[in-house]
């Protein structure tokens, strides 16, 4: 009787996965990802640092929480988090956020919206815990603070030959903006972004819609000093990475203003980006770099590129080509070519990203902003799919 049961209950199992294997998988990869990631917390986990990469030479770059990248590994937490449903991941995504305290009033960089909404955002929109808000209104404030009326912009850096650098990259940061206007009722913030996505989309871009890595402002006059590159192949290329945080940028200034003008530049920008990716479309590190195809690709650039497309694919009335494409770029980062097999790679998740070549840092390693958008891609291909 208990073996008839027994196997009944088997039958019933088997039946179940037979009719849902999207779930099955997507249940396979969750704890895959869940497992490698295990690995990184626990290397990593004791310090007051944060993981940025990792190499077998070297072992782990760890950061404190004014690095650029510090936001990323509690996002990949609290994304983790959202994708296993595991107290336990919430609870590590607690621990690692709490290791930022302080950065909300950092006033040094523009790279505020990276390190306060990735972390505290999620924090906040997982939890729902006013806690979080405050800190991340806070990191609004010190992000605003850096612009500049005369030049229309957000400065980047504070460092370097130019007198107000601003870098495509600096889109991302706009995201915390919006959120903190609708959060404080206070417009200023969301001037702020405006005004400097219509700056960087006046001055940022070439005819065929690729980016200048870096363009500089006078600050008397506010007019264009210089456009340069800092990370990219050329003053005159088109640097992979930025052209995916450009594209991603412009996606959010369209969801949060509904202006069809920054549509109109996500769209060119993905139309400068589709043609330029090679067959398995993980990007080149620069689409300009001439011994294409012998350079190395850029999976950040990629994984970024996933999580952009699904949520373009979302704004327009043909965007299944967008979702065509995030669904190849996630079928070929969860591939033995670019994810990383486990407990290889330190525990971090894709293989095979390029930080700065022409610094001669970071190349062909794992970075975890890759892993922070890889996770995000997956979660908003299932928020689709459901
Ligand atoms: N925001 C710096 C980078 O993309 O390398």
């Amino acid at each position: 009787m208990k073996h008839r049961n027994l196997i009944l209950i088997s039958l019933v199992f088997i039946a179940i996965q037979a009719c849902s294997p999207q779930k099955a998988s997507n249940e396979d990869l969750t704890q895959r990802l869940s497992d490698q990631l295990n690995v990184l917390v626990q290397a990593t986990d004791d310090s007051e640092k944060l993981p940025r990469s990792w190499t077998e030479k070297d072992g782990y770059k760890m950061i404190g929480i004014r690095d650029w990248c510090s936001g990323f590994p509690p996002g990949m937490y609290w994304y983790m988090y959202e994708l296993s449903n595991d107290e336990q991941w919430k609870n590590t995504a607690i621990k690692t956020t709490e290791k930022l305290d302080g950065v909300q009033f950092y006033t040094g960089t523009h790279d505020l919206g990276f390190m306060v909404f990735c972390s505290y955002g999620n924090a906040y929109r997982l939890t729902g815990d006013e806690a979080y808000k405050e800190v991340i209104l806070q990191g609004a404030e010190s992000l605003a603070s850096r612009f500049n009326p005369v030049t229309g912009a957000i400065r980047s850096w504070d460092w370097g030959k130019w007198q107000f650098p601003v870098i495509i990259d600096n889109m991302m940061n706009l995201e915390m903006l919006f959120w903190a206007s609708k959060v404080s009722g206070d417009n200023r913030f969301r001037d702020i972004a405006v005004t400097h996505a219509n700056t960087t989309l006046e001055h940022h871009f070439r005819d065929d819609m690729s980016s200048y890595h870096v363009v500089s402002y006078d600050t008397i006059t506010g007019e264009v000093e210089r456009k340069q590159t800092h990370q990219g192949y050329s003053d005159d290329s088109a640097w992979a990475r930025g052209q995916s945080w450009g594209l991603y940028g412009y996606i959010v200034c369209y969801r949060e203003t509904g202006d069809p003008k920054y549509l109109k530049a996500a769209e060119d920008i993905a139309a400068f980006i589709i043609p330029n990716l090679p067959e398995d479309l993980v990007p080149y590190w620069d689409y300009n770099d001439p011994k294409i195809p012998n350079v190395k690709r850029d999976a950040s650039a990629g994984a970024l590129l996933a999580s952009a497309f699904y949520e373009l694919g979302t704004m327009v009335e043909d965007g299944q080509r967008y979702f065509d494409l995030a669904d190849q770029l996630l079928e070929t980062l969860s591939s033995p070519e670019y994810l990383a097999e486990g407990g290889a790679n330190g525990g971090f998740l894709l293989k095979h990203s390029v930080g700065h070549l022409p610094g001669n840092s970071e190349i062909d390693v794992p970075l975890n902003y890759a892993d922070y958008y890889y996770l995000e891609a997956i979660k908003r291909k299932r928020e689709l799919k459901k």
